[in-house]
């Protein structure tokens, strides 16, 4: 398999490979190589009661997750029982202890192993390996995060785009959950919302809202933060990027999250969800109308996809000025894939 590089000068490097997006061997290995060493959305933390399942990256990683909190504190537990695997807890309920309903298994809601029927004389038990394994877990303005094995903390992967949003950090409710089906790999997804470049020809009604002239992106370590502003100069939106797939899109009216959840090489899911902080501005600006944009994006990701298949194309080059945040991500999955 072929090493990737980007060149750090933008000027001089070179897109990355189609082969990258074609070939099923760099797709698999996107799953451990990328998605196990990075962060993933779960939900807000307001939204978590009792004990708490959930899947880190339904699809990809497709890990069972427990949410815990036991004496203040929220943990991420494997929701697997250490006997004979089965899911511990099917859905959110409250309860002191965590019980598996197969054969009775017992833990504390911190993971403990705590008591197991007909195991008398069983030698060398229990020991560590019967505890629940704990992930690590984060929040960010509410928003909670889980991974199997980040590559850095939450807060470098977020970085200095933090100190640039203000937004989110309110009482924000989840108003709609919605699933977009892209006929397109992953990567090509997300590479075109990391650029404003292409808003004058793709989005005609955005591009009247949002000034193509001072539409700025700045890349921090792991995330990248592009900024849109009115015709008045006010901030019109907040595009933030958390590599390698989270799209947390400020407004406004409160927080559009984005989940890009690979399926295969040509296949991508989007889950849209809706965070409301004011309802009153819903309809204004460059939020309003995100399902006719989504569409106009999506037609123009699926046609790359067609035309990445090309034998006459391999790569290509970027904007200095407006592809820094494509370049940015081409860079990581690059140093990702090694
Ligand atoms: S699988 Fe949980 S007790 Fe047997
Ligand atoms: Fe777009």
């Amino acid at each position: 398999m072929a090493h990737f590089e980007v060149d750090p000068d933008i000027r001089r490097a070179k897109t990355l490979p189609s082969e990258f997006y074609l070939d099923p061997e760099y797709f698999d290995l996107s799953k451990e190589k990328i998605f196990a060493r990075s962060w993933h959305f779960l939900c807000r933390e307001s939204e978590v009661e009792g004990l708490f399942p959930a899947t880190l990256l339904p699809g990809v990683l497709d890990e069972p997750v427990l949410l815990s909190r036991a004496g203040g504190e929220l943990r991420c537990l494997s929701n697997v029982c250490t006997h004979r695997g089965k899911i511990l807890v099917e859905e959110a309920c409250n309860a002191n202890l965590i019980r598996c309903g197969y054969h009775g298994r017992r833990f504390s809601l911190e993971g403990k192993f705590l008591s197991m029927p007909e195991f008398d004389g069983v030698e060398n038990f229990p020991t560590e390996a019967d505890d629940l394994k704990q992930m690590p877990l984060a929040n960010w303005n509410g928003f909670l995060f889980a991974s199997i094995d980040p590559k850095d903390g939450l807060d470098v992967f977020v970085g200095d785009a933090a100190s640039r949003i203000t937004a989110g950090s309110g009482e924000l409710k989840l108003a709609a959950k919605r699933e977009y089906r892209v006929n397109a790999h992953w990567a090509l997804y997300c590479e075109n919302y990391l650029e404003g470049f292409h808003i004058p020809y793709v989005h005609k009604g955005l591009n009247e809202i949002v000034d193509y002239g001072t539409y700025s992106t700045e890349t921090f370590r792991f995330s990248s933060l592009q900024t849109g502003y009115d015709a008045d100069g006010k901030i019109a939106a907040h595009y933030l990027f958390i590599f390698p797939n989270l799209m947390f899109n400020f407004y406004p009216w409160g927080v559009s999250v984005n989940v890009v959840r690979p399926v295969s090489p040509s296949e991508t899911v989007v889950e849209f969800l809706t965070y409301v902080g004011d309802e009153s501005k819903l309809d204004q600006g460059a939020g309003a109308d995100l399902h006719t944009v989504e569409m106009e994006d999506e037609a123009v990701v699926e046609s790359v996809q067609r035309g990445i298949r090309s034998r006459f194309y391999s790569h290509g080059r970027y904007s200095p000025t407006r592809e820094q945040g494509t370049h940015h991500f081409h860079r990581l999955i690059a140093e990702f894939i090694g």
